[in-house]
């Protein structure tokens, strides 16, 4: 099974932006996963547009956009522009998912939905073969460096279980508190995208941490 980290730039020092990003070019991470969040959907102000371009510029690698904002819908265009490769918005924060899908299908980015953690994986059984990847929250959206919402390894097995009865290829992404420790069970449990923030930016060798994630 496809194995791919997206370490997240919420945990990066942003005094060195540019430093961090390049780290994580260089890294054995394929994608680099971006929080933004707008203080209405989650209880949290990260970073826009600018930041992104920021990391465009340093990075030739999968932009992973992970859209915590309400009417998500009006900024799919932008964030394609300014260098997604895939966005993800959230189920519980978009109004019309069917026409948010056909904005990022037409933008030229792959598509992805985010579900909480109280939100059940079957409200996204009709959206199944429209979806690139599908995003578990294993922590309540909004901050990093949260602990890991054991619950979250069910919604993994279920879903892996609906995307393979139907023979579909969809991506499943785990976020949030995520380390070498638990990354073993979370691929075994049927994950293809790990994100860490906390996890690579806090350890001592980030690049070597990743290595670490990838092969547990
Ligand atoms: C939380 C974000 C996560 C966060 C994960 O709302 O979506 O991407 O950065 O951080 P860690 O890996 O520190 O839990
Ligand atoms: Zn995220």
């Amino acid at each position: 099974m496809r194995r791919i980290i997206s370490p997240s730039m919420l945990s990066a020092d942003f005094g060195h932006l540019d430093r961090d990003s390049r780290m994580v070019d260089a890294s054995a991470a394929e994608w680099i996963h971006i929080d933004v969040m707008d203080g209405v959907f989650v209880p949290n102000i990260s970073f826009g547009f600018p930041v992104l371009r920021a990391i465009r510029r340093a990075s030739e690698k999968l932009l992973d956009v992970h859209l915590m904002i309400v009417e998500p819908e009006k900024y799919i265009e932008r964030f394609a522009r300014d260098g997604a490769g895939i966005i993800t918005v959230h189920y519980e924060a978009v109004g019309d998912l069917g026409a948010c899908l056909d904005l990022m299908r037409a933008a030229g980015v792959r598509t992805g939905v985010s579900l909480r953690p109280a939100t059940p994986v079957s409200v996204l059984e009709p959206w199944l073969p429209r979806l690139d990847m599908v995003l578990v929250m294993s922590v309540e959206p909004g901050f990093g460096g949260q602990s890991f919402i054991p619950g979250s390894l069910d919604k993994i097995h279920e879903l892996r279980a609906m995307i393979d009865t139907r023979g579909l290829d969809t991506l499943i992404e785990v976020d949030g508190g995520i380390s070498s420790t638990n990354a073993r069970t979370l691929f075994d449990a049927g994950a293809n995208v790990l994100v860490a923030g906390a996890a690579v930016f806090g350890a001592p060798d980030p690049t070597a941490e990743i290595e670490k994630i990838l092969k547990a």
